[in-house]
């Protein structure tokens, strides 16, 4: 369903110019498998009608390839918390530089991050840092087996990703080029439904090493759910972890499990920890993560042992990212701000009567939105559709996720966009979408076939 751009009013703007974008788009394809480096953010994610490459930003504005200028939500898919081209993270990172990224023994600099995430993290005793969220889970996963001396995974069947390796992804629709046997190792259970997990530890007696899932995602935990969970992991002997790769610095300085005050035996970090610079850590109990270590009688854990792991300017950047977050009180900012968007927002939707069709989900500090069709059944069409009049507004938002950039007069500029993007919305529910659209819908990551 391809059609031609409507004609510009006041209230719908003309598409931007994006000709360079879309000159650059055909190479990145032939270069590069999928165009970019993150599904994510890939082309298919995207109405036709959007940037396709992005030059620089600052605070929460972005700017691409043709010069147009955007508000940008959940930067850098969460990672960028507290805004782009942050002046003291920079200063941090660029300081560091110039002492030397890589050496043949640690940089003492690992130390100091380690003590300044452990003293955020406060049920954790121990700490490992990696490049990337993936890494660390499945670090996560590789130690809890080892512990355990049991194969089997068990992940929450609702939440969408923890990882990009086998013992995940060959859980996911698209999973070509993972054996099935690893597949059939992880297994999953509903949130907030502990019958379901309980069934699971009945029909694997002693054969589950781990739980692992996020304390948090678009569901609250029924009151006692959380400790439950700990208390039958430990009564069958497997460990719990807690993914706070989103929630970690969001929900709480401490991460989800402070929030709810259930402390995992092992949880993994990333996002949140570096603004943007690559970092990633795995945290947990002494008794579990020692067996990476190189001091005990046990069987060797090759856990986390990378090049990069340890770059010192990413490892500079999180500790004045950790700073800052603990001096000036980023977690209520991200709360206050996702709060007023919220209301804005939902305000929006019921002033277009859209109540229904459209509506904001999850914690203000990580805010998301479902888009519904006439039916009002989910539909990526609506979503394309608002995608679409927000970009052409200045504002883009595959998500309500907010940094500590996010000023009100940047939520207000963001409210009117999503109020002229509401507007569009209801005449598509009543006129038909087609009539709207500028191109083929976008399609979610996780799918067989293209
Ligand atoms: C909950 C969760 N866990 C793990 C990951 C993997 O992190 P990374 O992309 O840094 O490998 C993500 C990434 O989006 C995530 O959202």
């Amino acid at each position: 369903m391809t059609m031609a751009p409507k004609p510009a009013t006041a209230a719908d703007p003309e598409t931007k110019d994006f000709s360079k974008s879309r000159a650059l788009q055909p190479k990145a394809h032939e270069l590069i498998p999928g165009g970019s480096h993150t599904y994510a953010k890939g082309d298919d994610q995207f109405p036709e009608q959007s940037p396709g490459f992005m030059v620089r930003g600052k605070g929460c504005h972005a700017w691409d390839i043709d010069g147009n200028e955007f508000i940008e939500y959940g930067m850098g898919l969460r990672s960028v918390t507290l805004g782009h081209a942050y002046q003291p993270v920079i200063d941090a990172a660029s300081r560091q530089m110039q002492l030397g990224a890589n050496f043949s023994r640690p940089a003492k600099i690992e130390v100091d991050l380690a003590e300044s995430m452990l003293e955020v993290i406060d049920g954790a005793d121990m700490v490992k840092f990696a490049k990337n969220g993936s890494d660390v889970t499945t670090a996560a996963v590789k130690l809890a087996r080892a512990y355990t001396g049991r194969d089997l995974v068990v992940i929450c069947a609702e939440q969408p990703f923890f990882s990009t390796d086998d013992w995940f992804i060959g859980t996911t629709e698209n999973n070509a080029g993972i054996p099935r046997a690893i597949s059939e190792m992880t297994l999953k259970f509903r949130y907030n439904d502990l019958e379901s997990l309980r069934e699971i530890f009945n029909q694997h007696p002693a054969q589950i090493a781990c739980v692992l899932f996020e304390a948090e995602a678009m569901t609250p935990p029924a009151p006692g759910f959380l400790q439950q969970v700990k208390g039958l992991c430990e009564q069958e002997g497997a460990i719990l972890i807690f993914d706070e790769m989103i929630t970690g610095f969001r929900w709480h300085l401490g991460g989800a499990q402070k929030f709810h005050g259930v402390t995992p035996h092992l949880s993994t970090f990333g996002k949140a920890m570096g603004n943007g610079f690559a970092i990633a850590a795995l945290m947990g109990q002494r008794e579990i993560m020692k067996l990476g270590g190189i001091d005990h009688d046990q069987p060797r854990v090759f856990l986390l042992s990378t090049t990069h792991g340890a770059e010192t300017h990413a490892l500079a950047a999180s500790i004045e990212t950790i700073r800052i977050y603990r001096e000036q009180n980023v977690v209520e900012h991200l709360w206050r701000q996702g709060e007023r968007l919220q209301e804005l927002v939902n305000r929006s939707a019921a002033e277009n009567r859209l109540q229904g069709y459209f509506e904001v989900l999850g914690r203000p500090c990580n805010l998301v939105y479902a888009t519904r069709d006439q039916d009002r059944n989910p539909s990526q069409a609506f979503r394309t559709l608002f995608l679409q009049q927000l970009i052409r507004r200045g504002v883009i938002a595959p998500s309500f996720v907010v940094s500590f950039s996010h000023s009100d007069a940047d939520l207000d500029q963001t409210a009117e966009a999503v109020y002229e993007a509401h507007r569009v919305y209801r005449q598509a529910l009543d006129e038909g979408i087609e009539k709207y659209l500028s191109g083929r819908p976008v399609k979610p990551v996780n799918r067989r076939l293209n």
